[in-house]
């Protein structure tokens, strides 16, 4: 479990107790299901467990997500902005203070899938999109992710519900896995690839193992 103290511009200190766990992959990569069962064995291990997902997880988020994902075209800029912003309500609103109260918190997505997705596949740039993200986490960024790696191929035909940006060629999510696999390649002590065609039970004992 971590413990850190972060310091604020203001001079405000905020101690965090809590562990901040990311999921990523690339759609259909089977990620909700995998958080719901690591949430499961972590509150059978004692903890208390906050699960959320992006875009979404506050009100805002989730009016958001509906602009985000079912309308018909969007600038891309646009839809980067609106991703960064949904995630800074959701850290103020709801990570921040959970993390605050010893919780562990589990999230379906984060601003590694902006960095993959925009900064990456869409071509605004993965250092762009990390900085406007990390302005608006202020610090609240995620101590492990793991990455459900899973053939594109295979992700787009297990994609339950296709959203406008699920729709998106295979090419698109080969750029992303990619995206991924250089975030892990660059911070591997942060971001770990796991084979997403193991067993659910699987990955999370893979998961659990690597927290220690
Ligand atoms: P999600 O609800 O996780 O869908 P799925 O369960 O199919 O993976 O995410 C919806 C879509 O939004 C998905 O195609 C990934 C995309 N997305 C981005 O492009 N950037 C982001 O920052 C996030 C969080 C999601």
């Amino acid at each position: 479990m971590s413990i850190r103290m972060m310091g604020h511009k203001r001079g405000l200190a905020l101690a965090i107790v809590g562990h901040y766990i990311a999921l990523e992959g690339v759609d259909g990569s089977g990620k909700s299901t995998v958080a719901a069962a690591l949430a499961r064995r972590l509150e059978a291990d004692g903890h208390q467990v906050v699960v959320v997902r992006e875009p979404g997880g506050t009100a805002v988020g989730e009016t958001v997500r509906r602009l985000l994902l079912d309308s018909e075209t969007l600038d891309e800029w646009a839809e980067a902005f609106l991703f960064a912003a949904q995630r800074a309500e959701l850290a103020r609103e709801v990570i921040r203070p959970a993390l605050e109260s010893g919780a562990w918190v589990i999230s379906d997505r984060t601003y590694y899938s902006s960095i993959a997705y925009q900064g990456r596949a869409r071509g605004l740039g993965e250092e762009r999109i990390r900085e406007i993200n990390e302005m608006g986490l202020r610090g609240v960024i995620p101590d492990s992710v793991f990455v459900l790696d899973v053939e594109p191929s295979e992700g787009l035909r297990r994609q339950h519900r296709e959203d406008r940006i699920g729709r998106e060629s295979e090419t698109f999510q080969h750029e992303v896995r990619e995206a991924y696999r250089r975030l892990a390649d660059e911070d591997p002590a942060r971001v770990r690839i796991l084979d997403g065609s193991q067993t659910v039970e699987q990955l999370v004992d893979e998961m659990i193992g690597s927290l220690g």
